[in-house]
């Protein structure tokens, strides 16, 4: 076998342009629950690959090899490269490559045993921006998006002895969502969990369960997909409810509304059943909880009951682990947030891991849910916004049977134009067309000229997310009180962020902004306003601890935003904890 020709794209300018088919996306998705899973974590080599070196000289086709111990030049070594333990964010595993943005290869082999009638897929559960995939020395696809999942159907391509590589790259651009300016750090990696999914050729893609949002609380309502346009019977068990039912599968779709009498989910009372839906060899399991989210007027009504969302935002990240958070540290978040006194988090400001929402439905505590639409998105650009909604879509498949989940998200702080309202409207529309069981929003800015709630996206949102920093940003405090006369909203609103960078330690007056009494002065002043305005019905103030951000350089930020509750390491609680604590407690 003569040598084949050296592979170099040095001169091809577009050399991205042959790894842009094949993009998984939300349609690729396959239920998870209940079904066998086969861990690709742990040990990969990696190789930082700055220019992109892997796909211009195509290593994953390892052609250089000619079988006879004769090989040209490479410029790789799969198997002497270092390891990385994946999922992990590079930024955080050596001090090197804290700053670095671009592209890094990953690989590794693993053995599978094939089998016959069965779908094999490799599942990564985020890659921070770009994944690009290759299996046994082929492309298989790619992914956009730094914070939802990705399918790939690899049964053609998978062998006994596989190897697989994944650049991950992830530098920021302008057409993204987010775009290359942000308020947080831009985490680098395969960060959630890799592994393959073995199905049976026809087997269960969706499975959608949740009450009715009809105000009965006692219409559990079933959608399932088939991934075959095929007839046939499935069925739906629900064995503390006794619930046995035959389900008509009908063109591969499936959907009842079962009469049933379920113990509501609430954060008090987080109560979860063993949900089973089977069809022919397949059968899927959830573990969801049963309640209805609305809205009436102004008031949310939870269950039919009014709530007021006592929350707090989070980011995804800690010092450590940087955005691949462990479920210690999301089961950690939690507990400071309810020793807050909330009953509600905000997720910001893109999908976290799905665990999150799986510990929110276990532990109690409602969440809003978000797509990074952050700042001055590409609004005019088609293929922007099929990035945005595919990333919606991702997210809403991923996590519609978390009770935890209330609000979906569309964006934050957006300036309003035609282009912005054509664009996060759609949004909004396709979420409430994939979700009408739960409330859209997004997190508004204030109109400044006439200071008031003022957005003509608010009428495509059920909620009325509102940013305001009366008393930082906007320093003059009496703003806030005149926001609120000057609004009169016809839905509920939700206070989505106030705040004020404060440094654990750094002591001053109340004016001293980043000292501890600053910030907890603005929390004081922000609470004795907002706790009387009758059409606010929540609140999730920034933020629950520090977080890394390289916009932030002033001697008491050093790379952090300060507007924590808590500080970075979460070991230290700033006075303003215990003002949002004493209100929240005062509420129950
Ligand atoms: C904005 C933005 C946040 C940001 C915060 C701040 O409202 O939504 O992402 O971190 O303000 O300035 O601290």
């Amino acid at each position: 076998m003569e040598t084949k020709k050296f592979i170099s794209d040095i001169h091809l300018n577009d050399y991205t342009a042959q790894y842009e088919h094949k993009q998984a996306c939300f349609s690729d998705a396959v239920f998870l629950g209940g079904r066998d899973r086969i861990s690709l974590n742990g040990a990969w080599n990696y190789a930082v690959d700055q220019y992109d070196t892997c796909l211009r000289q195509k290593w994953f086709l390892e052609i250089y090899k000619d079988g006879k111990g004769f090989s040209l030049p490479v410029d790789y070594s799969f198997d002497e490269w270092p390891v990385m333990e994946l999922p992990c964010c590079w930024n955080t595993e050596q001090k090197e490559y804290l700053l670095y943005e671009g592209s890094t290869v990953f690989t590794r082999t693993f053995e599978y045993e094939p089998k016959v009638n069965e779908e094999v897929y490799l599942r990564i559960g985020a890659v921070n921006y770009i994944g690009r995939v290759f299996l046994n020395g082929k492309y298989i696809g790619m992914h956009r998006g730094g914070s939802t999942p990705a399918f790939y159907n690899i049964t053609e391509e998978i062998k006994e002895h596989n190897r697989i590589i994944i650049a991950a790259d992830s530098t920021r651009r302008p057409e993204q969502v987010p775009t290359e300016n942000t308020d947080w750090f831009n985490y680098g990696g395969i960060y959630r969990d890799i592994e393959l999914i073995t199905v049976p050729k026809v087997h269960i893609k969706d499975f959608f369960i949740g009450l009715v949002p009809d105000g009965s609380f006692r219409h559990i309502r079933i959608k399932a997909k088939v991934s075959d346009e095929v007839n046939g019977t499935g069925l739906l068990e629900i064995p503390e409810l006794k619930i046995n039912t035959e389900i008509p599968v009908i063109g591969g779709r499936a959907e009842a509304v079962i009469e049933a009498d379920p113990e509501l989910w609430t954060p008090d009372n987080p109560k979860l059943y063993d949900v089973y839906f089977s069809y022919l060899e397949d059968k899927v399991s959830d573990r969801v909880g049963f309640r209805e989210i609305k809205t009436s007027g102004r008031d949310i009504l939870l269950n039919g009951k009014p709530i007021f969302l006592r929350g707090i935002s989070a980011h995804e990240e800690s010092v450590k682990n940087g955005k691949a958070l462990t479920d210690e540290e999301r089961r950690e978040n939690i507990l400071i947030a309810k020793e807050l006194g909330c009953n509600y988090m905000r997720l910001a400001h893109y999908p976290h891991h799905e665990n999150m929402a799986k510990l929110a439905d276990e532990m109690g505590l409602l969440l809003w849910e978000e797509i990074p639409v952050y700042w001055a998105i590409r609004f005019d650009r088609e293929e922007t916004y099929q990035d945005a909604e595919n990333q919606l879509k991702e997210l809403i498949l991923r996590d519609r049977n978390r009770a935890s989940v209330i609000i979906w998200s569309v964006g934050n702080e957006n300036a309003d134009s035609d282009e912005r309202l054509k664009f996060m409207s759609s949004l909004a529309e396709c979420a409430r067309d994939l979700d009408d069981t739960r409330l859209i929003s997004a997190a508004c800015l204030v109109d400044g000229e006439k200071n008031m709630i003022r957005d003509r996206l608010e009428a495509y949102l059920d909620v009325i997310g509102l940013n305001e920093y009366c008393g930082w940003y906007s320093p003059d405090f009496n703003s806030l009180p005149e926001l609120m006369k000057n609004s009169n909203p016809d839905k509920p609103v939700i206070i989505t962020e106030f705040g004020a960078d404060a440094l654990q330690g750094y002591h001053g007056t109340s004016e001293d902004k980043g000292t501890e009494e600053c910030q907890k002065y603005v929390y004081e002043k922000q609470i004795e306003t907002l706790k009387d305005i009758d059409y606010i019905k929540g609140m999730t103030p920034w933020i629950l601890y520090d977080f890394r951000c390289p916009r932030r350089t002033s001697h008491i930020q050093k790379y952090y935003n300060r507007k924590g509750l808590l500080s970075e390491d979460k070991k230290y609680r700033k006075p303003a904890f215990y003002v949002l604590q004493e209100f929240y407690n005062g509420l129950q």
